[in-house]
């Protein structure tokens, strides 16, 4: 239960202080939020139910892609009055991106931090806490991961356990490197401590992240390789369900696909983003592999003995991109089948390679292309989800749509399967369903008693 009544004492006073988290972004964003809540609930803060009565706020911020900073600026317009009851603290991505900037702009602030800095987190509170006005944390330079003694999971029943953060790829259209820092895996001790607590903490399962996650590489004397690391945090007692994500197409090897064959905990999904179906364009995004390469992974995560999902991110429309390299990535969608897809379009970030380039694709033409796109992924999706009609899917029930008389969950090829049941309390349980209805983004289907 979160605490509902409206404290007004400035932080550092002797109530129990109170902060609310905003939360933009990707799911590293998300679970950096987590982790930072448990750094408050670790120093006497206590959850808020909404910005109005909390007295730290923090703005937990994205730039991947959209113009993020003007809307984080002018969310931040929203709390000036207020900033005299309350502390404002802006992190994440824009943080790192804007630095000192934020306190120019909007003086009300307390804090900017990105999250290369999160592990200072305690000892920055606590110079706001004596009364510091203008407190930074905006190191990139560093080797060390965050790590956290206690992490507010918000899920209760998938739990992300982050194990490399950072980026050495050096993409043309991304700020992750410049937001995040470089790459630096966490030791495999201190991650298979971490699924061990989660799965005695009633986790069943646990997705793995990182920005190209498939990098990872076992920083301490054991040496563990992505694979082997999974093997382990599945052999954790209590763990039913491993994902990861994202692999990177250049770190990904055949011994990945050799793991999800011969260990059912793993799921069977990969999400392994191509941006382009042009070998030039890839080559322009500086992506390391050429259309055939990527192609080839593909092969191999078809020729497994089980299904894989394989979902992706595509851009459209980056710098040069033509009408031919555009109908390549049509005709990669076509030859993949993706089981899902996320696609932009090019939009220059701070402090990329491809701000250098001349932005050639017209914003109009670059939602034609998105569109198009768009509809033909949508008939791949229906088709493939058609072929699920008739089959029993094993679903980890996450919520209850009592308007609707249905529960929802996600199949291990992480579908959202929609489905009824004569049982009662299913939330965190694994139930068999039998899919007999399919649309683009999701199955629907009916509880069966009987184990798959
Ligand atoms: N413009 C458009 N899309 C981008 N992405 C990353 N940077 C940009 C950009 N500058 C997309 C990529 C990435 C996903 C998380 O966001 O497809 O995989």
């Amino acid at each position: 239960m979160l605490e509902t009544t409206p404290e007004r004492s400035r932080a550092g006073g002797a109530r129990s202080k109170s902060f609310y988290i905003e939360t933009f972004g990707c799911q590293m964003n998300v679970h950096d939020s987590e982790k930072v809540a448990g750094v408050l609930l670790g120093r006497g803060y206590r959850p808020a139910e909404n910005p109005a009565q909390a007295d730290l706020v923090l703005y937990n911020t994205c730039s991947i892609r959209e113009k993020a900073a003007q809307k984080v600026f002018s969310r931040l317009g929203e709390f000036k009055s207020a900033s005299k009851e309350k502390l404002i603290g802006v992190l994440g991505c824009v943080a790192q991106q804007e630095g000192e900037e934020i306190f120019e702009r909007a003086p009300w602030v307390s804090l900017v931090c990105g999250s290369a800095s999160y592990r200072k987190l305690p000892e920055l509170v606590a110079e706001i806490e004596a009364g510091g006005r203008r407190v930074t944390g905006l190191d990139l330079d560093t080797d060390e991961t965050f790590e956290t003694e206690i992490t507010r999971r918000d899920n209760p029943y998938r739990a992300y356990l982050t194990i490399i953060e950072g980026c050495d790829y050096g993409c043309a259209f991304c700020v992750v490197p410049r937001t995040r820092g470089p790459e630096r895996s966490r030791p495999s001790s201190a991650i298979l401590n971490e699924a061990r607590r989660l799965a005695d903490s009633g986790y069943t399962e646990i997705q793995l992240l990182g920005q190209t996650v498939n990098s990872y590489r076992d920083p301490s004397p054991r040496g563990m390789g992505f694979v082997e690391l999974l093997r382990e945090v599945t052999a954790v007692r209590g763990i039913r369900r491993v994902r990861f994500t994202t692999s990177h197409p250049n770190d990904f090897t055949r011994d990945t696909v050799a793991a999800i064959d011969s260990t059912p905990a793993l799921c069977d999904h990969i999400h392994l983003p191509v941006q382009s179906g042009s070998t030039k364009v890839l080559r322009a995004m500086r992506r390391t592999y050429t259309r055939e390469e990527y192609l080839e992974k593909i092969f191999w995560i078809r020729s497994a003995q089980r299904p894989i999902s394989i979902t992706s991110d595509i851009i459209v429309g980056f710098p040069g991109e033509t009408e031919t390299d555009f109908d390549e990535t049509m005709s990669l969608l076509e030859q993949v089948q993706y089981d899902a897809l996320f696609s932009f379009k090019f939009s220059p970030r701070p402090n990329t390679q491809a701000l250098d380039l001349t932005d050639t694709v017209p914003e109009e033409e670059k939602g034609r292309r998105l569109s198009i796109l768009q509809e033909h992924q949508r008939q791949i999706q229906i088709a493939r989800n058609e072929t699920l009609v008739g089959t029993t899917q094993e679903v980890l029930v996450d919520a209850q749509h009592t308007a609707r008389g249905q529960w929802a969950g996600r199949s291990t090829s992480n579908r959202v399967v929609n489905f009824t049941s004569p049982r009662e309390n299913l939330l965190g349980e694994y139930v068999s369903v039998k899919v007999f209805r399919a649309g683009p983004n999701s199955l629907v289907g009916e509880h069966v008693l009987q184990p798959i």
